[in-house]
């Protein structure tokens, strides 16, 4: 089974039916809406009960005890994996926070835990968020996590961000001071690629180092990704299979590489460090790129350039074998999502 985790994916698609709209209106007249000084089409607005920054009080005295051992099984299993695989901060920062102390944690307890560390909290919100709602809690070190956890048939796959996603995959790392910092400052670069709608160019860079990046150490690549730390399957695959390409990576590579959604990532991007990850995103200003990546033609997810530093060339058989059977099981070839 697969584990994949959409909530960048599908939150853009949600941002993209609305931009759909105003891409049609913008392109046309967008000199006439901005002379006659109209408002960007509106947002949705949260749900009754939330608050307007859409978050909502996690409750946790009302999970079940059947809730709290479906964390504790995902963690034990999780840390099995990851114990030799994951980047040492990533397992520091579990240890640091406690997080498996047993049970779903308590996010205000563990929210002044990582107050003290780094100055990030985590709040709950009740799903999938606008975007720029999302973003501007990120540049106030906020991390907003789903407060509900999968049910213990889905253990293996899940489409929907849960808290163990949310919480085990993302929060570990934001106790590592760097990476902490590289956060707040992609939710500051997000509200800013709003201005270019270039949104979809930066969730690529989000997609590929704080779901499913891989960091180079003295011992190889490790994970520190989200998306693969909290999926078993992914875990292995990203590591040990011989399908992915693993490549170094490169900023304004990575945000013309698309991304599949549906199933493992044809090519993973390997940072040299922290440090270097958020020295370069500071360091470019991405308008300019913003404005050559709209010329540029977009990569697909399983493409080498003689430009790329390749860590690991993959065969890609697992991404073919998918391909074969989608085309068994529909009578035709039937193009993979790409984003
Ligand atoms: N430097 C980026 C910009 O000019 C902002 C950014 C920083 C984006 C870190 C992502 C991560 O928009
Ligand atoms: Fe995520």
């Amino acid at each position: 089974m697969v584990h994949i985790f959409t909530d960048f994916g599908t939150m853009f698609q949600y941002i993209k039916k609305s931009r759909v709209k105003w891409k049609e209106i913008s392109r046309k007249v967008r000199h006439a809406y901005r002379m006659e000084n109209v408002k960007s089409p509106p947002r949705p607005s949260p749900p009754p009960g939330a608050n307007p920054d859409w978050t909502i009080p996690q409750d946790w005295s009302g999970y079940t005890a059947v809730e709290h051992v479906t964390w504790d099984r995902l963690y034990s299993r999780q840390l099995g994996i990851l114990r030799d695989q994951a980047a040492p901060e990533f397992l520091s920062g579990l240890d640091l926070l406690d997080m498996g102390r047993g049970g779903i944690p308590d996010l205000d307890r563990l929210s002044e835990h990582l107050m003290r560390l780094t100055g990030w909290r985590v709040e709950t919100v009740p799903g999938l968020i606008p975007a720029e709602d999302f973003f501007r809690h990120l540049a106030n070190r906020t991390f907003v996590a789903g407060r509900f956890i999968r049910t213990p048939q889905q253990i293996d796959y899940l489409e929907e961000p849960d808290i163990f996603h949310d919480v085990f995959g993302h929060v570990a790392l934001l106790a590592h001071p760097i990476f902490a910092d590289y956060m707040q400052a992609y939710g500051e670069g997000g509200l800013r690629s709003l201005q270019f709608s270039a949104m979809d160019k930066l969730a690529r860079l989000y997609w590929y180092t704080v779901e499913f990046g891989l960091v180079s150490t003295s011992d190889g690549p490790r994970i520190y990704g989200a998306g693969i730390a909290s999926s078993a399957s992914e875990s292995k695959f990203s590591l040990q299979s011989d399908s992915p390409n693993r490549l170094a990576f490169d900023l304004q590579r990575v945000m013309r590489t698309r991304y599949r959604i549906d199933d493992f990532q044809q090519t993973y991007f390997v940072i040299d460090s922290f440090e270097d990850l958020l020295r370069q995103t500071l360091e470019t200003d991405f308008a300019p790129v913003y404005a050559e990546l709209e010329i540029e033609t977009s990569l697909t997810p399983d493409l080498v350039l003689a430009q790329d530093r390749v860590i690991q060339l993959g065969s890609q058989s697992h991404a073919r074998d998918q391909m074969l059977a989608e085309r068994a099981r529909h009578g035709a070839a039937v193009l993979p999502q790409w984003h």
